[in-house]
Protein backbone atom coordinates (compact mmCIF):
# COMPACT_ATOMS: atom_id res chain seq x y z
CA UNK A 1 0.00 0.00 0.00
CA UNK A 2 1.05 3.36 -0.97
CA UNK A 3 0.43 5.99 2.04
CA UNK A 4 0.37 10.21 1.69
CA UNK A 5 0.32 12.96 4.32
CA UNK A 6 -3.71 12.18 4.30
CA UNK A 7 -3.47 8.32 4.88
CA UNK A 8 -1.46 6.14 7.05
CA UNK A 9 -0.23 2.95 7.29
CA UNK A 10 1.95 1.20 5.03
CA UNK A 11 3.66 -1.87 3.40
CA UNK A 12 -0.07 -3.13 3.57
CA UNK A 13 0.40 -6.11 5.57
CA UNK A 14 1.22 -5.15 9.44
CA UNK A 15 -1.25 -6.07 11.84
CA UNK A 16 -1.66 -2.63 14.18
CA UNK A 17 -2.61 -3.33 17.72
CA UNK A 18 -5.33 -6.21 18.92
CA UNK A 19 -8.91 -7.21 18.44
CA UNK A 20 -11.05 -5.81 20.75
CA UNK A 21 -8.53 -3.01 21.98
CA UNK A 22 -10.82 0.20 21.06
CA UNK A 23 -12.55 1.79 23.38
CA UNK A 24 -16.21 0.71 22.69
CA UNK A 25 -19.15 -0.93 24.17
CA UNK A 26 -18.50 -4.69 22.87
CA UNK A 27 -21.47 -6.35 24.03
CA UNK A 28 -23.82 -3.24 23.25
CA UNK A 29 -23.19 -2.72 19.51
CA UNK A 30 -26.14 -3.08 17.49
CA UNK A 31 -25.99 -2.04 13.44
CA UNK A 32 -25.03 1.28 13.45
CA UNK A 33 -22.30 3.87 11.96
CA UNK A 34 -18.98 4.59 13.52
CA UNK A 35 -15.51 5.56 13.00
CA UNK A 36 -12.70 3.39 12.95
CA UNK A 37 -9.00 4.02 12.50
CA UNK A 38 -8.99 4.38 8.49
CA UNK A 39 -10.82 2.65 4.92
CA UNK A 40 -9.39 1.73 1.71
CA UNK A 41 -9.52 3.34 -1.21
CA UNK A 42 -8.24 2.15 -4.56
CA UNK A 43 -9.19 4.65 -8.18
CA UNK A 44 -9.61 3.01 -11.37
CA UNK A 45 -8.74 5.77 -13.68
CA UNK A 46 -6.83 5.07 -17.47
CA UNK A 47 -8.46 1.27 -17.72
CA UNK A 48 -6.38 -0.08 -14.68
CA UNK A 49 -6.81 -0.28 -10.77
CA UNK A 50 -3.99 2.37 -9.04
CA UNK A 51 -2.79 1.25 -6.12
CA UNK A 52 -4.37 1.43 -3.06
CA UNK A 53 -4.25 3.32 0.35
CA UNK A 54 -5.42 3.42 3.40
CA UNK A 55 -7.20 7.14 4.69
CA UNK A 56 -7.96 7.97 7.89
CA UNK A 57 -10.58 11.04 7.05
CA UNK A 58 -13.81 8.95 6.58
CA UNK A 59 -14.46 12.04 4.21
CA UNK A 60 -14.18 12.51 -0.01
CA UNK A 61 -13.77 14.83 -2.10
CA UNK A 62 -16.51 13.63 -4.99
CA UNK A 63 -16.91 15.30 -8.26
CA UNK A 64 -20.65 16.60 -8.94
CA UNK A 65 -20.82 15.03 -12.00
CA UNK A 66 -20.68 11.74 -10.50
CA UNK A 67 -22.17 9.02 -12.69
CA UNK A 68 -22.91 7.42 -9.09
CA UNK A 69 -24.65 10.50 -8.02
CA UNK A 70 -26.75 10.72 -10.94
CA UNK A 71 -27.55 7.98 -12.44
CA UNK A 72 -26.63 5.29 -9.27
CA UNK A 73 -23.47 3.35 -10.95
CA UNK A 74 -22.84 2.10 -8.00
CA UNK A 75 -22.74 -1.78 -6.26
CA UNK A 76 -21.64 -2.25 -3.27
CA UNK A 77 -21.03 -5.44 -0.62
CA UNK A 78 -21.01 -7.12 3.13
CA UNK A 79 -18.76 -9.51 4.78
CA UNK A 80 -17.86 -10.02 8.20
CA UNK A 81 -14.67 -10.55 10.30
CA UNK A 82 -14.33 -12.69 13.54
CA UNK A 83 -11.89 -12.92 16.51
CA UNK A 84 -11.26 -16.08 17.10
CA UNK A 85 -10.19 -17.46 21.18
CA UNK A 86 -6.66 -17.61 20.26
CA UNK A 87 -6.48 -13.61 19.02
CA UNK A 88 -6.24 -14.39 15.32
CA UNK A 89 -8.78 -12.74 13.10
CA UNK A 90 -10.82 -14.64 10.33
CA UNK A 91 -12.80 -13.28 7.48
CA UNK A 92 -15.97 -15.49 6.28
CA UNK A 93 -15.95 -16.49 2.51
CA UNK A 94 -14.57 -13.39 1.41
CA UNK A 95 -13.76 -15.14 -2.30
CA UNK A 96 -17.78 -14.94 -2.12
CA UNK A 97 -18.06 -11.36 -1.77
CA UNK A 98 -15.52 -10.94 -4.40
CA UNK A 99 -17.35 -12.88 -7.13
CA UNK A 100 -20.82 -11.36 -6.47
CA UNK A 101 -19.55 -7.58 -6.39
CA UNK A 102 -17.93 -8.43 -10.06
CA UNK A 103 -21.48 -9.67 -10.91
CA UNK A 104 -22.95 -6.62 -9.79
CA UNK A 105 -20.23 -4.18 -10.93
CA UNK A 106 -21.16 -6.21 -14.80
CA UNK A 107 -24.58 -5.28 -14.19
CA UNK A 108 -24.03 -1.64 -14.50
CA UNK A 109 -20.92 -1.36 -16.78
CA UNK A 110 -18.28 -0.81 -14.19
CA UNK A 111 -15.18 -2.41 -14.01
CA UNK A 112 -14.03 -5.59 -12.62
CA UNK A 113 -11.89 -6.51 -9.49
CA UNK A 114 -9.70 -9.61 -9.24
CA UNK A 115 -11.04 -11.54 -6.61
CA UNK A 116 -7.30 -11.90 -5.33
CA UNK A 117 -7.11 -8.11 -5.34
CA UNK A 118 -10.31 -7.75 -3.51
CA UNK A 119 -9.04 -10.49 -0.60
CA UNK A 120 -6.39 -8.78 -0.43
CA UNK A 121 -7.75 -5.71 -0.02
CA UNK A 122 -10.53 -7.03 2.98
CA UNK A 123 -7.11 -8.85 4.99
CA UNK A 124 -5.09 -5.00 4.48
CA UNK A 125 -8.08 -3.03 6.11
CA UNK A 126 -8.94 -5.66 9.00
CA UNK A 127 -5.25 -5.36 9.83
CA UNK A 128 -5.19 -1.64 10.16
CA UNK A 129 -8.45 -1.64 12.07
CA UNK A 130 -7.59 -4.79 13.89
CA UNK A 131 -8.40 -2.80 17.43
CA UNK A 132 -11.73 -2.52 15.94
CA UNK A 133 -12.60 -6.27 15.65
CA UNK A 134 -14.85 -7.17 18.20
CA UNK A 135 -12.90 -9.53 20.83
CA UNK A 136 -13.68 -13.49 20.90
CA UNK A 137 -17.01 -14.17 23.21
CA UNK A 138 -18.84 -10.61 22.67
CA UNK A 139 -21.07 -11.89 19.91
CA UNK A 140 -19.62 -8.97 17.38
CA UNK A 141 -17.99 -9.01 14.07
CA UNK A 142 -15.84 -6.31 12.42
CA UNK A 143 -18.34 -5.29 9.13
CA UNK A 144 -16.47 -4.75 6.36
CA UNK A 145 -18.71 -2.53 3.18
CA UNK A 146 -17.06 -2.20 0.31
CA UNK A 147 -18.34 -0.09 -2.21
CA UNK A 148 -17.82 0.63 -5.85
CA UNK A 149 -18.92 3.30 -7.45
CA UNK A 150 -18.72 5.78 -10.86
CA UNK A 151 -16.89 9.02 -9.69
CA UNK A 152 -15.92 10.21 -12.92
CA UNK A 153 -18.12 12.83 -14.71
CA UNK A 154 -20.96 12.22 -17.07
CA UNK A 155 -24.00 14.40 -18.00
CA UNK A 156 -25.13 12.14 -20.68
CA UNK A 157 -26.30 8.86 -19.49
CA UNK A 158 -23.41 6.94 -20.07
CA UNK A 159 -20.78 4.30 -17.77
CA UNK A 160 -17.80 6.66 -16.07
CA UNK A 161 -14.48 6.48 -17.05
CA UNK A 162 -13.28 6.87 -13.29
CA UNK A 163 -14.25 4.32 -10.55
CA UNK A 164 -14.07 4.38 -6.98
CA UNK A 165 -13.56 1.83 -4.78
CA UNK A 166 -13.93 1.72 -0.91
CA UNK A 167 -13.96 -0.82 1.97
CA UNK A 168 -15.33 0.86 5.22
CA UNK A 169 -15.16 -1.07 8.33
CA UNK A 170 -17.44 -1.03 11.28
CA UNK A 171 -17.61 -3.33 14.31
CA UNK A 172 -21.28 -4.23 14.64
CA UNK A 173 -23.52 -6.54 17.00
CA UNK A 174 -27.27 -7.10 16.23
CA UNK A 175 -29.59 -5.93 12.98
CA UNK A 176 -32.44 -6.47 15.06
CA UNK A 177 -32.49 -5.42 18.23
CA UNK A 178 -32.76 -8.68 20.58
CA UNK A 179 -30.95 -10.85 18.40
CA UNK A 180 -31.81 -14.62 17.71
CA UNK A 181 -33.64 -14.63 20.93
CA UNK A 182 -36.58 -12.20 19.25
CA UNK A 183 -38.00 -13.22 16.64
CA UNK A 184 -39.25 -10.51 14.50
CA UNK A 185 -42.56 -9.87 12.90
CA UNK A 186 -42.84 -9.13 9.42
CA UNK A 187 -45.26 -6.86 6.94
CA UNK A 188 -45.69 -8.32 3.41
CA UNK A 189 -45.49 -5.34 0.87
CA UNK A 190 -48.36 -5.33 -1.87
CA UNK A 191 -48.25 -1.53 -2.58
CA UNK A 192 -44.49 -1.40 -3.42
CA UNK A 193 -41.60 -3.94 -5.08
CA UNK A 194 -38.05 -4.15 -4.54
CA UNK A 195 -37.22 -5.58 -7.90
CA UNK A 196 -38.17 -6.31 -11.31
CA UNK A 197 -37.41 -9.35 -12.48
CA UNK A 198 -35.23 -8.47 -15.45
CA UNK A 199 -34.05 -4.94 -13.75
CA UNK A 200 -30.83 -4.75 -11.61
CA UNK A 201 -32.49 -6.86 -8.31
CA UNK A 202 -30.78 -9.50 -7.85
CA UNK A 203 -27.63 -7.36 -8.15
CA UNK A 204 -26.19 -5.65 -5.33
CA UNK A 205 -26.77 -2.25 -6.58
CA UNK A 206 -27.01 0.65 -4.57
CA UNK A 207 -30.70 1.26 -5.99
CA UNK A 208 -32.21 -1.89 -4.86
CA UNK A 209 -32.45 -0.59 -1.34
CA UNK A 210 -33.58 2.92 -1.98
CA UNK A 211 -36.76 1.26 -3.11
CA UNK A 212 -37.19 -0.05 0.29
CA UNK A 213 -36.49 2.81 1.90
CA UNK A 214 -40.50 4.09 1.99
CA UNK A 215 -42.29 0.60 2.74
CA UNK A 216 -39.35 -0.06 5.35
CA UNK A 217 -40.03 3.21 7.63
CA UNK A 218 -43.91 2.78 7.06
CA UNK A 219 -43.77 -0.71 8.21
CA UNK A 220 -41.73 0.26 11.06
CA UNK A 221 -43.84 2.88 12.24
CA UNK A 222 -47.05 -0.10 12.12
CA UNK A 223 -45.10 -2.17 14.17
CA UNK A 224 -43.22 -4.42 11.54
CA UNK A 225 -39.09 -4.30 11.57
CA UNK A 226 -38.75 -5.85 8.50
CA UNK A 227 -40.69 -6.02 5.11
CA UNK A 228 -41.22 -9.13 3.03
CA UNK A 229 -41.30 -8.39 -1.06
CA UNK A 230 -43.16 -10.79 -3.53
CA UNK A 231 -42.19 -11.25 -7.31
CA UNK A 232 -43.30 -7.64 -9.35
CA UNK A 233 -44.77 -9.64 -12.10
CA UNK A 234 -47.45 -11.28 -10.57
CA UNK A 235 -47.52 -10.67 -6.35
CA UNK A 236 -48.10 -14.05 -6.01
CA UNK A 237 -44.52 -15.42 -4.95
CA UNK A 238 -42.10 -14.84 -2.06
CA UNK A 239 -38.60 -12.67 -2.73
CA UNK A 240 -36.77 -11.08 -0.06
CA UNK A 241 -37.03 -9.45 2.67
CA UNK A 242 -35.88 -5.86 3.12
CA UNK A 243 -32.62 -6.48 4.36
CA UNK A 244 -31.56 -10.12 3.71
CA UNK A 245 -33.18 -13.69 1.94
CA UNK A 246 -35.82 -15.87 2.84
CA UNK A 247 -36.05 -19.38 4.18
CA UNK A 248 -38.69 -21.54 5.18
CA UNK A 249 -38.68 -24.32 7.64
CA UNK A 250 -40.88 -27.65 7.50
CA UNK A 251 -39.54 -29.64 10.40
CA UNK A 252 -41.55 -33.00 9.32
CA UNK A 253 -40.46 -32.94 5.82
CA UNK A 254 -36.91 -31.67 6.63
CA UNK A 255 -37.21 -29.12 4.27
CA UNK A 256 -35.59 -26.06 3.78
CA UNK A 257 -37.00 -23.92 1.52
CA UNK A 258 -36.12 -20.55 -0.27
CA UNK A 259 -37.28 -18.58 -3.51
CA UNK A 260 -35.07 -18.82 -6.88
CA UNK A 261 -35.54 -15.85 -8.55
CA UNK A 262 -34.18 -13.65 -11.04
CA UNK A 263 -34.66 -10.66 -8.71
CA UNK A 264 -33.47 -12.14 -5.43
CA UNK A 265 -30.07 -11.47 -4.70
CA UNK A 266 -27.68 -14.43 -4.19
CA UNK A 267 -26.81 -14.41 -0.49
CA UNK A 268 -23.72 -15.74 0.58
CA UNK A 269 -24.94 -16.83 3.73
CA UNK A 270 -28.14 -18.62 2.43
CA UNK A 271 -25.45 -20.41 0.34
CA UNK A 272 -23.51 -21.44 3.57
CA UNK A 273 -26.99 -22.21 5.62
CA UNK A 274 -28.05 -24.57 2.71
CA UNK A 275 -24.53 -26.68 2.63
CA UNK A 276 -25.21 -26.51 6.59
CA UNK A 277 -28.62 -27.92 6.12
CA UNK A 278 -27.71 -30.53 3.70
CA UNK A 279 -25.07 -31.86 6.25
CA UNK A 280 -27.72 -32.10 8.83
CA UNK A 281 -29.76 -34.64 6.78
CA UNK A 282 -32.16 -31.67 5.48
CA UNK A 283 -33.95 -31.32 1.78
CA UNK A 284 -32.82 -27.82 0.19
CA UNK A 285 -35.36 -26.97 -2.08
CA UNK A 286 -34.35 -23.47 -4.54
CA UNK A 287 -37.64 -23.26 -6.39
CA UNK A 288 -40.79 -20.83 -6.56
CA UNK A 289 -42.71 -19.98 -3.42
CA UNK A 290 -46.44 -19.07 -3.66
CA UNK A 291 -47.18 -16.70 -0.75
CA UNK A 292 -50.21 -19.55 0.72
CA UNK A 293 -47.45 -22.06 1.03
CA UNK A 294 -46.27 -19.43 3.89
CA UNK A 295 -49.08 -21.39 6.16
CA UNK A 296 -46.70 -24.86 5.69
CA UNK A 297 -43.83 -23.45 7.27
CA UNK A 298 -43.10 -23.82 10.81
CA UNK A 299 -40.28 -21.50 10.92
CA UNK A 300 -38.81 -18.67 8.75
CA UNK A 301 -35.56 -17.16 8.82
CA UNK A 302 -34.43 -14.01 7.10
CA UNK A 303 -30.61 -14.89 6.44
CA UNK A 304 -27.78 -12.65 5.63
CA UNK A 305 -24.57 -11.28 6.51
CA UNK A 306 -25.85 -8.12 8.75
CA UNK A 307 -28.66 -10.20 10.01
CA UNK A 308 -27.10 -12.95 10.14
CA UNK A 309 -29.90 -15.83 11.01
CA UNK A 310 -32.95 -13.70 12.20
CA UNK A 311 -36.34 -16.16 13.12
CA UNK A 312 -39.52 -14.32 11.68
CA UNK A 313 -42.19 -14.95 13.89
CA UNK A 314 -45.08 -14.02 12.17
CA UNK A 315 -46.11 -11.97 8.59
CA UNK A 316 -49.32 -10.56 8.02
CA UNK A 317 -50.21 -9.33 4.47
CA UNK A 318 -52.74 -6.62 5.10
CA UNK A 319 -54.92 -6.44 2.26
CA UNK A 320 -54.94 -10.43 1.03
CA UNK A 321 -56.17 -10.78 -2.80
CA UNK A 322 -57.36 -13.71 -1.76
CA UNK A 323 -59.79 -12.42 1.52
CA UNK A 324 -61.97 -10.18 -1.93
CA UNK A 325 -63.34 -6.39 -0.63
CA UNK A 326 -65.32 -6.16 2.43
CA UNK A 327 -64.45 -7.43 6.21
CA UNK A 328 -61.62 -8.02 7.64
CA UNK A 329 -58.72 -8.72 4.31
CA UNK A 330 -55.62 -9.41 6.18
CA UNK A 331 -54.01 -12.64 6.91
CA UNK A 332 -51.40 -13.17 9.69
CA UNK A 333 -48.92 -16.53 8.86
CA UNK A 334 -47.95 -17.10 12.21
CA UNK A 335 -44.36 -19.61 13.14
CA UNK A 336 -42.92 -20.55 15.68
CA UNK A 337 -43.73 -18.31 18.62
CA UNK A 338 -39.40 -19.00 20.52
CA UNK A 339 -37.00 -19.47 17.87
CA UNK A 340 -37.28 -22.71 16.20
CA UNK A 341 -35.21 -25.52 16.71
CA UNK A 342 -33.77 -25.67 13.06
CA UNK A 343 -33.50 -21.47 13.20
CA UNK A 344 -31.34 -22.59 16.39
CA UNK A 345 -29.45 -25.46 15.19
CA UNK A 346 -28.55 -23.38 12.09
CA UNK A 347 -27.73 -20.37 13.70
CA UNK A 348 -25.45 -22.02 16.26
CA UNK A 349 -23.61 -23.86 13.27
CA UNK A 350 -22.38 -20.92 11.59
CA UNK A 351 -21.45 -18.90 14.08
CA UNK A 352 -19.95 -22.00 15.65
CA UNK A 353 -17.77 -21.96 12.43
CA UNK A 354 -17.11 -18.26 12.46
CA UNK A 355 -16.29 -18.15 15.51
CA UNK A 356 -13.82 -21.04 15.21
CA UNK A 357 -15.28 -23.44 17.86
CA UNK A 358 -15.74 -26.29 15.31
CA UNK A 359 -14.53 -27.62 12.36
CA UNK A 360 -14.47 -25.20 9.19
CA UNK A 361 -14.92 -28.71 7.07
CA UNK A 362 -15.40 -26.36 3.90
CA UNK A 363 -13.03 -24.38 4.17
CA UNK A 364 -14.65 -20.73 5.18
CA UNK A 365 -12.37 -19.01 7.10
CA UNK A 366 -9.96 -16.89 5.44
CA UNK A 367 -7.20 -16.18 8.31
CA UNK A 368 -5.97 -11.92 8.38
C1 LIG B 1 -25.62 -7.17 4.38
O1 LIG B 1 -26.28 -8.03 4.96
O2 LIG B 1 -24.38 -7.19 4.43
C2 LIG B 1 -26.25 -6.14 3.58
O3 LIG B 1 -25.58 -5.57 2.77
C3 LIG B 1 -27.67 -5.76 3.81
C4 LIG B 1 -27.81 -4.34 4.28
C5 LIG B 1 -29.23 -3.90 4.21
C6 LIG B 1 -27.30 -4.15 5.68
Amino acid sequence: LSSTAEEVGSGGTAVVGTPGTADLPWSELGFEYRDTKSHLRMVYRDGRWEEPTLVESPYMQVHIGATALHYGQACFEGLKAFSHADGDVYLFRPDENGMRINRSANRVMMPEIPVDMFVRACNDVVRDNIAYVPPYGSGGALYLRPLLFGSGPRIGLQPSEEYTFLIMVIPVGDYYKGGLAKPVNGLIIDEYDRAAPRGVGSAKVAGNYAADLIPNVQAKKMGYPICLYLDAATHTKVEEFSTSNFIGIDNTNKRYVTPSSPSVLPSVTNKSLQTIARDRGMTVEARDILVEELDTFDEVIACGTAVVVTPIGSLTRLNDPAKGVGGDSSTMYRFTEDVGVTTRALYDQVRSIQNGEIEDVHNWNFKV
